[in-house]
């Protein structure tokens, strides 16, 4: 696994001052709840993926750190992208490249239907990031899809340079919030050593699942003198040679990242980080001289004690340091547009505009910061529906399958980001036959021949292939492919899904994780369950919706909708049209919600304001 940049290296020069106030994300985001997702999904991301990086970023200024998270999931997701060793590199390949040219789009756009991507497009506009850097950042991504193998130390540096302008991304952060960053010339050279021997430090640390993947990211340089070194490597073999190798390493790797001189004349609050930083990352050097043999086998990882040792001081340092100067914060740049425009798929398929609503009906105007960003619905009642005009059960599974046209317009017409179908449950199994396959059919029909395919629609599926037909789960898998680089709105349909089932196969993954030593069971949390569920980046649902008349969420989304609103209709699926959707969501951004929270103290002339529900 490549290292990602690491952030202290940012720090070099910065005199610069902080706000004294706590400044979160909320302040930087203010009411828009969906970027104050996204900024959270990047925080979560930086925090589980990278610990050590996460407690770095808190020793700077709090006005920065949502900025630091966006940069650093957007690096975690495409590092992960290019990663995935369960496909060859041809796709691989594909997926970092339509993640970049998403984000090409989405920077044009101003706006994005992805939550590190959205995060991501907010920083970059907010802080009038350099876009051409920040987008040969991300494209430096591919040449990870590629294995590398390194002649010698100089080539070996050049990978770590493709870093470089993540790095610049923080700086630059800092002198858009007022804080001069100039790199002292005479500190350049230290500077780049202590990157070296970040990277090296991350490579030595990741040995176990590097060499899992077949890669080995040292230089021959490296390896030649300690002869069979590599052989024994390759094969997870440890050896007098293996080890003496290690050892050298990290004492070179020790060395790189001792640049006492780095920090003098620093501003106390980077000279902190940077200080920090390096004596993190001799802490980590010494984990790893510690493991012996184990090193091939799991990543060695400090100690609570370790860390606390390092981070409690290093945080008093930053509050005394940062407490002093406010930092200028600028106001997050909205898109203008909210009428739904397609744009071209990467795909080159001519998008069509979502056909207009049969009697012209157009949607409400609901501001931003009031409408859901998801919304999951459970589409009951078509039995009964075709019950009602004397008609064979299947009849209102074909009539249903009109109104998921219909609703996934109304998506589009509002602007919707997520919508979630439930289209078929676990428990679904228990109906005749015939009905079974008369709802599988049609939805299998709908993916190839459906009117949705050339929406603005990027299609997912959530759920289980045992027992379904082979040529559904082909389309399936086939539409994801085709609509991945769409932007309009994310359709999850839920397909042999069952709650249950999804939080059983989530937490024996986490057993799975913690038996490979991946992850601490006693230090399991929601975060690290969230990030092993199958669509890990599934926003929570936030307004749940079922028709029908039963008033019940049937195994449906437990973990997503734990907060949801609900909303519950009479009518018949069949019956619905887009204004239902409509309706449901303008009467999600009437109320108010809480997540647990205290209401808010109102007065009598408050309480009158408030429209009714
Ligand atoms: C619940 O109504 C509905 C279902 C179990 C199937 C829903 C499937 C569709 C609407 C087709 C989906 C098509 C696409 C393209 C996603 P019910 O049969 O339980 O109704 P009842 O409660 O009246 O018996």
């Amino acid at each position: 696994m490549r290292a990602k940049p690491h952030p202290a290296a940012a720090e070099p020069d910065v005199s610069t001052h902080a706000p004294r106030g706590r400044t979160t994300a909320r302040s930087l985001t203010g009411e828009d709840p969906h970027l104050r997702a996204a900024y959270r999904l990047c925080h979560r991301i930086t925090r589980v993926h990278d610990p050590g990086i996460h407690a770095l970023f808190q020793l700077m200024p709090a006005a920065l750190r949502p900025a630091c998270w966006a940069l650093w999931a957007a690096a975690s997701v495409l590092d992960d992208l290019a990663d995935q060793r369960d496909v060859d590199s041809t796709e691989r390949e594909a997926r970092v490249e339509a993640w970049t040219q998403a984000l090409e789009r989405d920077l044009a756009a101003r706006i994005s239907t992805d939550q590190v991507r959205h995060a991501l497009v907010d920083t970059a506009l907010r802080w009038r990031l350099d876009l051409p850097h920040l987008q040969g950042a991300v494209s430096s991504t591919l040449d990870e899809v590629r294995d590398r193998r390194f002649a010698d130390w100089a080539e070996w540096r050049g990978w770590c340079e493709a870093l470089v302008p993540w790095v610049d991304q923080v700086r630059h952060l800092f002198e858009r919030a007022g804080a001069p960053m100039t790199l002292r010339l005479d500190r350049q050279r230290d500077y780049k050593q202590f990157i070296d021997g970040a990277q090296l430090t991350d490579v030595l640390t990741d040995l176990s699942t590097d060499l899992a993947q077949g890669l080995l990211l040292l230089p021959r340089e490296a390896l030649d003198p300690f002869p069979d070194a590599e052989d024994d490597l390759r094969h997870r073999r440890w050896s007098p040679a293996v080890a003496a190798l290690i050892a050298e390493l990290t004492s070179l790797a020790r060395q790189w990242v001792t640049r006492p001189a780095m920090t003098t004349g620093m501003h106390p609050g980077a000279a902190n980080m940077l200080d920090t930083a390096a004596c993190l990352l001799r802490a980590q050097l010494d984990a790893v001289d510690a493991a012996g043999p184990a090193l091939l086998k799991r990543t060695p990882r400090l100690s609570v004690v370790t860390r606390t040792r390092i981070f409690a001081p290093a945080r008093l340092r930053a509050g005394l340091a940062w407490s002093l100067t406010p930092l200028t914060v600028p106001e997050p740049r909205r898109p203008a547009v909210s009428a739904h425009v397609p744009r071209p798929a990467a795909d080159h398929t001519a998008l069509r505009t979502s056909p207009p609503h049969p009697e012209g009906a157009r949607p409400p105007q609901i501001p931003a910061d009031q409408m859901p960003a998801h919304v999951a619905v459970i589409m009951d009642g078509n039995g009964r529906w075709a019950q009602q005009r004397g008609l064979p059960r299947p009849e209102g599974h074909h009539a249903g399958t009109a109104a998921v046209h219909e609703i996934v317009c109304g998506a589009l017409d509002i602007g919707l980001r997520h919508l979630t179908l439930y289209a078929f449950s676990t428990e679904n199994w228990k109906r005749d036959t015939g009905e079974i396959i008369t709802i599988l059919e049609a939805i299998r029909r709908d993916l190839d021949e459906g009117p949705l395919r050339d929406l603005d629609v990027r299609q997912r599926w959530l759920g289980h292939p045992d027992k379904l037909p082979t040529e559904l789960v082909q389309a399936l898998q086939r539409a994801e492919r085709r609509t991945r680089n769409r932007i309009g709105l994310t359709l999850t349909m839920c397909i042999n899904y069952g709650g249950r089932d999804e939080i059983t196969r989530t937490a024996a993954a986490l057993a799975r994780a913690a038996q490979a030593g991946d992850i601490d069971p006693h230090l399991i949390s929601e975060d690290d369950f969230a990030r092993h569920l199958p669509h890990p980046d599934m926003p929570d649902v936030d307004l749940l919706w079922r028709t029908g008349n039963e008033q019940r969420t049937s195994n449906f989304l437990p973990w997503h909708a734990t907060y949801a609103e609900l909303h519950f209709t009479p009518g018949y699926w069949p019956d619905i049209d887009r204004r239902d959707l409509w309706q449901a969501i303008t009467e999600y951004s009437r109320r108010q919600r809480r997540h647990g929270a205290a209401p808010l103290a109102i007065t009598r002339d408050d309480a009158s304001a408030l429209p009714s529900r």
